[in-house]
């Protein structure tokens, strides 16, 4: 039974006028007293017009809609914030966790017996179901899906990787105004999220893994037949799991966040995936344990062949069979008796699913694209709670490397000097960004992936080992450490560095150190000042600098997590 129209009333003092105006009011959208008797489906309404990639979501909440009146529910939709990655100053990371706060209240407040999230753009998706988790009320998952590949000279383009690709070769010469231009007009074809494995992506297979989004929904295109029947599916599903009562947290277990992370692993995905997931098990009570991602990521080879790690798109891997080829690859490392919101296990639908015959998006166990994991978790004097690479996306030549830091002080500084002639900067130097991450920036940008000198990005060099506090878009290449902690804005190591120091990355080895003694470090850190911040003495940054967590705990509030979630490398 469920409590639909008549779940928590506003407080009036007086219960039966809190329901009488209640009941008057909602007669103004014209719902009939037959209609107002169903359980009510809520569906949240991301549509933004700064949002490319939830350009579709009107036609998704039809199809909600139609799913849920045919199972004999109300579907009521309402409005949360939406976050564009480009629309976001001073950037969308900055936005997630007051999406996730809106999406909690909300809830919270307004009748409803279950809610479908509409997410899909990179913030989007792990603020949903950080806002759902802690809602606690029975939540599904429809992502907006990934757009269709752009063409450009006969080449085959795919947002970001390609975006960041191309803008290197217009910083090296190789490409002019206008040229870049017309390349800039043909990089996102079609409404969705980006289709490389970039964040989006990699979050909508984690979301389906982890067991909160119908099987089959993270890799269709955005534009394809199937998203729709997907969705009036998912608004039909949304009715059972009102009657049935079926919380986040019974789907959300320990069990099932391993099960993601092995998914993370498994398609070279977004280190994004370990902060947004860690955040979303943190609102649960449960602790992520980086070190125990990075011994998966041994046993974890990466099977699927798609860009940046790869030679693939999206709309490949849905032709592949989506989710369901990777799962069935990694059945033995998987824990199958975790509940999905199908109300079965993912062992059942791992054994349900259509095996695609002939598909060559994703590889098997014994013939990987990369022997482990996408992502590595450093640790050294650099890093001392931990820093991630992704080392599928890196220069296997570079995994390995000792040089000397160039320093950057701030993104300010990174733009008045990257490429000024007279920038003293070699080849085999190690770029350091520091400021960059959550409390420095503030917002922890994607600014990690550091642009290559100009002068040396004309001699030919595309990748240098770059290291920061900050967050890359898993669009992006390169051998790039990212996630330092603690960042230099809170006293990190990061913040002792100087131009000139020699830094060792060691990936096999998960080491990141800086090679400076002790002495001359505690010295510097007499003199080293905490970055301050204008505006920060009120409202939303205020709340954000006193209160954001290091990456390492997924970058959210430090009053949000449920007592004992977070990360236990904090
Ligand atoms: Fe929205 Fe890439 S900008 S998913």
């Amino acid at each position: 039974m469920t409590d639909g129209i008549r779940s928590g009333l506003a407080q009036y003092g007086d219960a039966g006028l809190s329901f009488f105006l209640r009941k008057a009011f909602i007669k103004a959208m014209g719902y009939s007293d037959e209609a107002l008797e169903r359980p009510i489906v809520a569906i949240t309404d991301t549509f933004s017009g700064y949002n490319g990639c939830h350009r579709t979501v009107p036609d998704l909440i039809a199809a909600i809609e139609r799913g849920v009146m045919h199972a004999g529910g109300l579907p009521i939709r309402f409005p949360t914030i939406s976050i564009h990655e480009s629309f976001s100053h001073p950037t969308s990371m900055f936005l997630r966790n007051l999406m996730a706060m809106d999406t909690e209240e909300m809830v919270r407040a307004q009748p409803m017996d279950a809610v479908v999230l509409i997410g899909g753009c990179d913030k989007t998706v792990p603020a949903l179901l950080m806002g759902a988790a802690s809602a606690g009320i029975p939540a599904i998952m429809e992502v907006t899906g990934p757009m269709m590949t752009g063409h450009f000279r006969g080449e085959r383009l795919g947002a970001c990787t390609d975006c960041r690709r191309l803008w290197s070769l217009y910083r090296a010469g190789e490409m002019d105004d206008a040229e870049i231009e017309a390349a800039g007009g043909r990089l996102m074809p079609t409404a969705g999220t980006c289709m490389v494995m970039g964040t989006a992506s990699s979050m909508a297979l984690m979301t389906e893994t982890v067991g909160m989004m119908l099987p089959g929904g993270a890799a269709i295109p955005a534009v394809h037949a199937d998203r729709l029947r997907h969705a009036e599916a998912t608004g039909a599903r949304a009715v059972a799991l009102a009657a049935e009562g079926l919380t986040p947290d019974r789907i959300m277990t320990q069990a099932a966040f391993e099960n993601a992370f092995r998914m993370l692993l498994a398609v070279g995905g977004s280190a994004n995936g370990l902060i947004h997931m860690t955040a979303v098990a943190g609102r649960l009570g449960i602790e992520v344990d980086l070190a125990a991602i990075d011994r998966m990521g041994e046993e974890t080879p990466v099977l699927v062949d798609l860009k940046p790690s790869g030679q693939h798109y999206m709309e490949d891997l849905h032709r592949a069979g989506g989710a369901a080829p990777i799962l069935k690859e990694l059945r033995g490392l998987l824990n199958l008796d975790t509940l999905t919101v199908t109300g079965r296990t993912l062992g059942e639908e791992i054994d349900n699913a259509p095996t695609e015959v002939g598909q060559t998006v994703v590889r098997t166990m014994s013939d990987p694209i990369w022997p482990e994991g996408g992502l590595a978790v450093l640790r050294g004097t650099l890093a001392p709670d931990t820093a991630v690479i992704k080392q599928s996306a890196a220069n296997p030549e570079l995994l390995v490397h000792e040089g000397r830091a160039v320093v950057f002080d701030g993104l300010e500084d990174l733009a008045a000097r990257i490429d000024n002639p007279d920038l003293d900067v070699a080849e085999d130097d190690i770029l350091v960004l520091r400021n960059a991450g959550p409390r420095g920036a503030p917002g922890m940008p994607e600014a990690g992936s550091l642009p290559i000198p100009k002068k040396l990005a004309a001699r030919g060099v595309r990748d240098m080992v770059r290291i920061s506090d900050a967050r890359m878009s898993g669009t992006a290449f390169g051998t790039i450490v990212l996630h330092c902690c603690p960042e230099a804005a809170v006293g990190g190591p990061l913040a002792l560095v100087r131009t000139g120091d020699r830094i060792r990355l060691d990936t096999p080895a998960r080491r990141l150190d800086l090679l400076v003694d002790d002495a001359e470090l505690a010295a510097r850190r007499a003199d080293w000042r905490p970055p301050v911040h204008a505006g920060a003495e009120r409202g939303y940054l205020k709340l954000y600098l006193e209160t954001v967590t290091q990456a390492n705990r997924g970058c959210d509030f430090d009053f949000m997590a449920k007592a004992g979630g977070g990360n236990s490398e904090a």
